[in-house]
């Protein structure tokens, strides 16, 4: 399902510190990058919150240029440590409170890990590119979101890079607190850091809390799919593979100091996504409780702010530097869906007291 064949360039040997590695984007982002230069050193620092799971690297533990340290990204005397005795040259840079619905219920997290996580990883990370006299290849990759542009009406044009950060939930804002102290410290230090702000991923190893994995683990549960509010509130859907690979050029060849839309170029209505999952689930999977899954819709009570509409402009980093997306969201949705069901014990492992607690407030309250 990648597109690695768009990066063909020569490579300098890297040493990766991957924060947020054990999550869904940072764990897909760290069997791109060990797999495709297997001549670079990974190091994940991920504080295995609710939404870390240490068991989606393990393909790589053990492995020579592989290592994990669990830990918190504000603890900065850990960080400066991780950053001097690795030698770390690059930070990817994935380590956050991630979902919308929980930042309304608890927004103090948010501010305090997308924050001042943040604010202490680019500290450390100057301290350390100084030390070492402000080498050119040093890059700090901030991955954002699309979220803090806000919301977008039907006909508006889609998100560019300069379009005002207008961020209305507890989870944006805390990303555009982040985002613009990342472009901060390039403008006041010439620290190499480069911005990427992208639509909503989906594929392997999301939490089943969000939309499309919470869908298909309901459907073979036989629980209810709750749609909020009217179910035409659009997002862009970015197959998180053809994320990694739009990252990975980003590294590789993106300008210090810029920002990088990227967006999988498939707008698709909440109620409509959910309606091609119900479909692939009664296509695919042999032992549901209910079918035809479509009967287990429910519309529920809106999510408090809900944005409308979020849509990418991606033309600059295909003019730039090449990049299109590759997977198309029949077929993302596919594989995803597949893998759904070929990994029960993975997401069955997740559906935790705690989990089940969340579930509970969101969704029952
Ligand atoms: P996720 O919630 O699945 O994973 C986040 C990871 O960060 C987890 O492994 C967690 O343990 C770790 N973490 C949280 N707090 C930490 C802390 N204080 N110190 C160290 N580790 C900590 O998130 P994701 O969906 O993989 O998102 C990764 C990044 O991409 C985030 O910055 C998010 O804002 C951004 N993003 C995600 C999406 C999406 O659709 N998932 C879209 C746009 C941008
Ligand atoms: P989500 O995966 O939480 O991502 P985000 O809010 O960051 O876009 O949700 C995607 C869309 O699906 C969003 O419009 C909210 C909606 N949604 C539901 O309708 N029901 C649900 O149970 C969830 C989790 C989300």
């Amino acid at each position: 399902m990648s597109s690695v064949d768009q990066l063909n360039f020569s490579v300098p040997r890297r040493t990766l510190l991957v924060t947020g590695g054990a999550g869904f984007i940072g764990a897909n982002f760290v069997h791109h990058w060990c797999t495709n230069y297997p001549e670079d050193r990974v190091i994940v620092l991920d504080a295995l919150t609710y939404a870390g799971n240490r068991s989606n690297l393990a393909h790589w533990e053990g492995k020579e240029n592989f290592q994990f340290i669990q830990g918190d990204i504000c603890d900065r005397s850990l960080v400066d440590q991780i950053l001097q005795t690795e030698a770390i040259d690059t930070i990817a840079h994935f380590a956050a409170e991630s979902h919308v619905d929980r930042s309304i219920l608890g927004p103090a997290a948010f501010v305090q890990t997308n924050v001042i996580g943040t604010f202490t990883l680019l500290e450390a990370f100057l301290q350390h590119w100084r030390a070492k006299e402000q080498p050119e290849h040093f890059r700090f990759l901030h991955v954002s979101t699309d979220e803090v542009y806000g919301s977008l009406n039907t006909d508006d044009q889609p998100f560019t890079e300069s379009t005002p950060y207008a961020p209305n939930s507890p989870y944006s804002a805390s990303k555009a607190g982040s985002d613009h102290l990342v472009r901060a410290y390039y403008h006041t230090y010439k620290l190499p850091t480069i911005i990427t702000n992208c639509s909503n991923n989906y594929g392997p190893y999301q939490f089943p809390e969000k939309l499309i994995p919470l869908m298909c683990i309901n459907c073979l549960l036989g629980k209810q799919l709750p749609v909020y509010g009217d179910g035409q509130n659009i997002r862009d859907w970015l197959y998180v593979g053809d994320h990694c690979t739009a990252l990975d050029l980003v590294i590789h060849q993106g300008l210090p100091g810029e920002t990088y839309n990227i967006g999988g170029n498939n707008e698709v209505k909440n109620i409509d996504l959910v309606q091609m999952l119900c479909q692939l689930m009664d296509e695919l999977a042999v032992d549901l409780p209910i079918r035809p899954s479509q009967e287990l819709i429910t519309f529920v009570q809106d999510r408090p702010g809900h944005d409308r509409r979020y849509a990418i402009d991606a033309s600059k980093i295909a003019t730039q530097l090449g990049w299109t997306p590759a997977v198309t969201v029949t077929e993302g949705l596919r594989h995803t869906v597949k893998w759904y069901l070929m990994h029960r014990s993975w997401w069955k492992s997740l559906l935790s007291k705690q989990y089940q607690e969340y579930y509970n407030k969101v969704y029952l309250s």
